[in-house]
C-alpha cells in the first residue's frame, strides 16, 4: 500500500496533525510526506491537509486537490473558530475543489491556535465597540483556541487515521 501525506501549514498546527497521521502509518507504505511539490506523486491513499484561510483551505492545497484525478483521499484540516457545524460548512466548500471522480474517504477537523495579532485586533475593535457581542464570543474563541491542537484531537486524528486505513484494506 502506497501513502501520501501533503499539508500546508503556516505556524505549525496543520504539521503536527500531519506528523501524527505520519505515526499511524507503516513506514515502508509511507511514499511522501511534506508540503505540496511539483512532483508526480503515485500512491494508493493521499491525506490531504490545509489550514483554514478565509473560510477555504489554501491556494496551494486548492490546487493540489484540483489536480487529483480518480484517488483516494483523505481531508485533514485546523480552523481557529471550532465546533462541528462550522467545520462541515468549511468542508463543504474545500469539496467544491476535488473532481468528482476521486472517491473521498472522510475529513477530519480540529481547532488551531491563532496569531497574537488575531487578538490584538480584537481588542483594538472591542475598544471602539464595547457592546459587541460577537466580539467578545470571538476573543473568548481567541482564548479557547490556544492550546490546540491538544492531546484529545490527536487521539481522535489517531482514531480516525487508523479508520480511514481500514477502510483501504477492504
Ligand atoms: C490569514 C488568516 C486567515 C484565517 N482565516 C480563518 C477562517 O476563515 N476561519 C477559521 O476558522 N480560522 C481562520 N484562520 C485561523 C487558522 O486557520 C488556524 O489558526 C490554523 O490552525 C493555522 O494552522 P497552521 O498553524 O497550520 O498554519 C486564519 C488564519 C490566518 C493567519
Amino acid at each position: 500500500m502506497k501513502i501520501a501525506v501533503i499539508y500546508d501549514s503556516l505556524s505549525g498546527n496543520t504539521k503536527t496533525l500531519a506528523e501524527k497521521i505520519k505515526n499511524e502509518i507503516n513506514k515502508e507504505d509511507l511514499v511522501y510526506f511534506g508540503e505540496p511539490s511539483k512532483e508526480d506523486i503515485k500512491a494508493d491513499l493521499y491525506f490531504i491537509g490545509s489550514w483554514t484561510n478565509k473560510g477555504d483551505c489554501t491556494d496551494r492545497i486548492k490546487a493540489i486537490l484540483e489536480g487529483q484525478h480518480q484517488k483516494k483521499i483523505a481531508y485533514f484540516a485546523t480552523a481557529g473558530f471550532g465546533d462541528g457545524a462550522y467545520f462541515d460548512r468549511l468542508f463543504e466548500r474545500v469539496k467544491t475543489h476535488i473532481p468528482q471522480d476521486n472517491e473521498l474517504l472522510a475529513y477530519f477537523y480540529c481547532q488551531g491556535k491563532m496569531p497574537l495579532t488575531v487578538k490584538e485586533r480584537y481588542l483594538d475593535l472591542i475598544k471602539a465597540n464595547p457592546e459587541d457581542q460577537n466580539l467578545k464570543v470571538s476573543l473568548a474563541n481567541f482564548d479557547k483556541a490556544l492550546t490546540h491542537p491538544d492531546q484529545k484531537d490527536l487521539e481522535e486524528l489517531g482514531k480516525w487515521t487508523r479508520e480511514v486505513l481500514s477502510q483501504l484494506k477492504k
